[in-house]
């Protein structure tokens, strides 16, 4: 059964691009072919709801036909139109993706889609990988120390992530082994924070996912759940074919549906942008993990006011993400020397005072800054409680794991009014 709001965004997709039929010119080119395109991926109110991978993969190849028309429209209104000059080439995947019937295959295939501008925006090199973060590399190449959970070498790319370390001097193998037991148990008490409930699990909008596997994972292993992805665009443009690569590669089907997207935490309007690729009438999850540390308070500020309008507005859905405070900070520096080095190497390449800029001393205070957005800590999973599932090379005691870790925690956040 199709979830309700997929179905309306079907539909209410469809409409919007007999509109732009309605509109275009009876010499414009493309009217034919548009038309053409639209009778087979539109539906009307009076259809049978479609399944959800269906819904899905018209709601991408309606996205597509859309983008594509608008582009189009904007160079026949402008005939100065300049596309600017790429310094690479489109890759095959990028020119595939301009046809419609093409996402729609690959949509059906794969149950995968990716928003069309993170594939075409040509005010961006799209085809280049320059993220924002690289932060997001070096957590992706450490991850890949841990066999647990037998991730792609897509996702823990080895010269980027690499180099990146050497150049911060992170090249002791006990340290690196110790660096990946913090992301990794944090990322497999992210998993068991965000699992839950059985029914929350159903429908996940991942927020700053860098190059974590979590969204390809999650799709593979769980049949009938929605994953919708996101990072700035700078990063997704990169990532969402990182991802397309992976499920080629393997030649199976994603079994749950995979979305990626473009999407500002900071701001608003983008945040709810994406989670409209949602069925926003169910429960859903929103997922950030190692995003807040490196934010400055007013910008806390502004995302925990967008995390209390998503959740005033939607009661049912939960937040799931990893708060450090300034004392778990302290821990982690005084657990290891190395690691204390290391870490403190990685937040320099940021920019940003991110010690002396954490607003959260400790726990006590984290629960505070909920309570002022009328939020509330519902449950709380130990990072402590996933050091003994990694499997990583490296001799890192028991002992070594615990302290690394510390007392960090997963938190699962809900509306004040929904608790
Ligand atoms: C340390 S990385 C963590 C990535 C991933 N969650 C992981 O655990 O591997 C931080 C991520 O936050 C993203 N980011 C930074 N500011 C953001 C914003 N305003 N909105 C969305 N993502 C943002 C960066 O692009 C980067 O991918």
């Amino acid at each position: 059964m199709t979830l309700p709001n997929l179905h309306e965004q079907v539909l209410k997709t469809s409409q919007q691009a007999r509109q732009v039929a309605a509109r275009l010119k009876a010499d414009d080119p493309v009217r034919d072919w548009y038309r053409l395109e639209l009778q087979k991926l539109t539906v009307n109110a009076d259809d049978p709801e479609l399944p959800l991978d269906e819904a899905n993969a018209r709601l991408g190849a309606l996205k597509q036909l859309l983008y594509l028309i608008r582009d189009h429209s904007i160079k026949l209104q402008n005939p100065d139109y300049q596309a600017p000059v790429k310094q690479f080439p489109d890759s095959f995947l990028t020119v595939q993706a301009r046809a419609p019937s093409n996402v729609l295959n690959s949509a059906r295939e794969l149950g995968f889609t990716i928003e069309p501008t993170l594939l075409h925006d040509p005010a961006m090199e799209n085809e280049s990988f320059d993220p924002v973060s690289p932060t997001a590399k070096v957590v992706a190449w450490l991850r890949g120390l841990d066999k647990s959970l037998q991730i792609t070498a897509a996702f823990s790319p080895e010269t980027d992530g690499e180099t990146l370390l050497q150049n911060l001097g992170i090249t002791d193998p006990e340290t690196q082994a110790l660096m990946s037991v913090l992301f990794q148990s944090r990322y497999h008490a992210m998993n068991a924070a965000i699992s839950g409930q059985e029914h929350d699990a159903k429908q996940i909008i991942e927020f700053a996912s860098g190059i974590s596997p979590r969204g390809y994972q999650w799709s593979r292993m769980s049949p009938g759940t929605i994953y919708v992805e996101s990072d700035l665009p700078q990063l997704m443009i990169h990532k969402a074919k990182l991802v397309r690569n992976a499920y080629l590669a393997d030649g199976t089907r994603a079994r749950g549906v995979h979305h990626c997207c473009a999407a500002d935490v900071l701001d608003r309007q983008s945040l709810f942008a994406a989670i409209e690729n949602l069925d926003t009438g169910s429960p859903f999850t929103l997922a950030t993990e190692g995003l807040l540390l490196y934010f400055s308070e007013a910008e806390m500020e502004q995302f925990f006011a967008n995390i209390q309008a998503v959740l005033e507005k939607f009661p049912h859905a939960v937040w799931v993400t990893d708060f450090v405070s300034k004392s778990n900070l302290q821990d982690l520096f005084d657990s290891d020397p190395g690691v204390a080095k290391s870490v403190k190497a990685v937040f320099s390449q940021v920019q940003r005072s991110v010690v002396p800029s954490n607003p959260f001393d400790s726990d006590e205070c984290i629960n505070q800054w909920l309570d002022r957005f009328g939020l509330v800590a519902a449950a709380k999973v130990d990072l402590r409680d996933a050091t003994s599932i990694l499997e990583i090379e490296a001799d890192v005691t028991a002992e070594q794991r615990q302290q690394v870790v510390g007392n960090r925690k997963i938190w699962r956040v809900v509306s004040g009014g929904a608790s």
